[in-house]
């Protein structure tokens, strides 16, 4: 029923607590994005420390988010703690990363039932308020509460020690912990691992902000969050040219990024390059704004699959708090649609990208497989067979070495019989899941081969192709159009001097 109201003409229906606190609490955050929501809030008031804390205590275990930014007074605290503190049409200035008024509720609903926010500004006594969702569903009415948990006032007490800051108390986290005992070693174990979670996203959001003249520092538990740099600049990552677009007066900037191939880098650092999710799950754009990521990877439903061969074509996009609503940053700030106009060129400089980081993959990956008859001068021992819809690799019986050897009787015939069982029984599932999960630990073609066996390949072949016929010249031509010979022109020079000892051993 509609409350009764002055005006004759309208209905005055406050929506009813309890509804609102579910449904607030479904808006579909995760514990790392509702922890970098609050860590906004302590940027954009000027904090150049941010410690995070997990406390486990089993069911009361907490998670503290303290800064040492500017605070609130007690009006202001009030003002803080009403949903819709904001109205988001306002300007906001070019450093305040909030937008809804609604970050700091609805991410620490997302995740516990009780939270208190103490806070004090220079040369004020601390003071708190708490929103407590059970006491606010059983009286019905969105009351804030004066008093806090003398635990969760001990979680805090390091604001004391500070002259400004601000320090938010997770309590009953009903949902990352539930009602478990102090000795759950496994439900403890998992708390901790959530731990490290959030630093790694952290160290992703907030990367910009860890380093440089204004820089901030972030620590979870006692470990300093480190900053995780999507594009490797300290490597040697292709970066093409920024375009820059305007859309309705607001700036969008856009780089394309494709990264080394993991043959660059070290085991361990081409991990870490991975991001918190993964190679493939970060590929695509990167939306920064205010040097804060919004989006981390994925292609914007601009119809381009994530494959593992694009894995290496990152796109930075920079654009400003004001555009915030023609890229409809949704509530979680961890979603962006790019505006319509803007979707055609998006999708060109991410199909460019992408064809960019795919040859990289290639090259390095697949050196020894042509594409069906693309086999220009070179001679690659594999090809592709396309039969109807399926495809087949085959060892290529043209290639001058397998032609020399299966012409030859029932040898030759016998040598084509192992070839076939090669090719019908490559592991290639096996080899595909190696790639896909482990592509650092895959060999490159003759990556781990020594040179003296090298050489010795090499003179086996010299010999087999000089015995069907070829003069030094037309063997030496043909070695130097095959993977990996055609780079090592010193072992391929060498053969002149080998032949001729060669003969001079076969007269003797
Ligand atoms: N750590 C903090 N230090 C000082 N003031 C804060 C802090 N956290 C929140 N506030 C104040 O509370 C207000 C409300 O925060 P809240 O996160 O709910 O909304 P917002 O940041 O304005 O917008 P958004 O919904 O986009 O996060 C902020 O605008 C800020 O004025
Ligand atoms: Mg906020």
């Amino acid at each position: 029923m509609p409350t009764k109201n002055q005006n004759p003409d309208v209905d005055d229906i406050t929506p009813r607590p309890a509804s609102m606190v579910a449904a607030l609490r479904s808006i579909g955050y995760r514990l790392e994005t509702a922890v970098a929501d609050l860590v906004d809030n302590s940027i954009a008031k000027h904090a150049k420390n941010i410690w995070v804390e997990f406390s486990w205590r089993g069911d009361a275990s907490t998670i503290t988010i303290r800064d040492d930014g500017i605070g609130m007074s007690e009006e202001e605290l009030i003002e803080a703690m009403r949903l819709g503190s904001h109205d988001p049409l306002w300007d906001r200035g070019s450093l305040d990363l909030g937008r809804f008024g609604l970050g700091l509720k609805t991410a620490s609903f997302s995740q516990c039932k009780v939270f208190s926010v103490l806070t004090r500004k220079h040369h004020h006594d601390p003071v708190w308020r708490t929103w407590d969702i059970d006491y606010v569903i059983r009286e019905g009415k969105w009351i804030l509460r004066r008093d806090i948990n003398p635990a969760a006032a001990a979680d805090a007490q390091q604001l004391a020690n500070q002259s400004s800051g601000t320090c938010v108390v997770w309590q009953t986290l009903d949902r990352l912990v539930g009602k478990v005992s102090i000795d759950d070693e496994i439900a403890h174990k998992a708390f901790l691992e959530s731990a490290s979670r959030v630093g790694n996203h952290l160290g992703m959001v907030f990367g910009e902000y860890l380093f440089g003249k204004d820089s901030v520092a972030i620590h979870v538990g006692r470990t300093k969050v480190e900053r995780w740099d999507p594009f490797l600049a300290t490597y040697d990552t292709q970066i093409a040219e920024v375009e820059r677009f305007e859309v309705k007066g607001h700036c969008v900037s856009v780089r394309p990024h494709v990264l080394p191939h993991h043959s660059r880098m070290t085991k361990k650092e081409f991990e870490r390059a991975a991001g918190p999710a993964g190679w493939n799950a970060q590929q695509g754009f990167y939306i920064y704004r205010n040097r804060r990521m919004l989006v981390s990877g994925g292609w914007m439903n601009l119809g381009l699959t994530r494959d593992e061969h694009m894995k290496l074509a990152r796109i930075r996009i920079d654009i400003d708090s004001g555009s915030d609503f023609l890229w409809q940053l949704d509530i979680r700030k961890s979603k962006a649609s790019p505006p319509v106009s803007l979707r055609e060129d998006l999708r060109r400089i991410a199909r460019l990208t992408r064809s960019r980081a795919s040859e990289v993959y290639r090259h390095r990956g697949q050196k020894i497989i042509s594409q069906g008859g693309d086999v220009g001068k070179k001679h690659d021992l594999w090809s592709l067979e396309r039969i109807h819809d399926k495809v087949r690799y085959r060892i290529d019986r043209e290639h001058p070495l397998v032609k020399s050897l299966i012409e030859e009787g029932q040898a030759g015939r016998s040598v084509n019989a192992l070839l076939v069982l090669i090719e019908e029984t490559i592991p290639a599932p096996t080899i595909y899941i190696g790639y896909a999960e482990k592509p650092s630990e895959q060999a490159l073609p003759f990556e781990t081969t020594k040179e003296a066996t090298m050489r010795r390949i090499l003179q086996d072949l010299f010999l087999a192709l000089r015995e069907s016929g070829n003069t030094v010249e037309q063997a030496q031509a043909t070695l130097a159009r095959m993977t990996p010979f055609d780079s090592h022109p010193q072992l391929l020079a060498e053969l002149d001097e080998f032949d001729r000892q060669h003969e001079n051993q076969a007269r003797e």
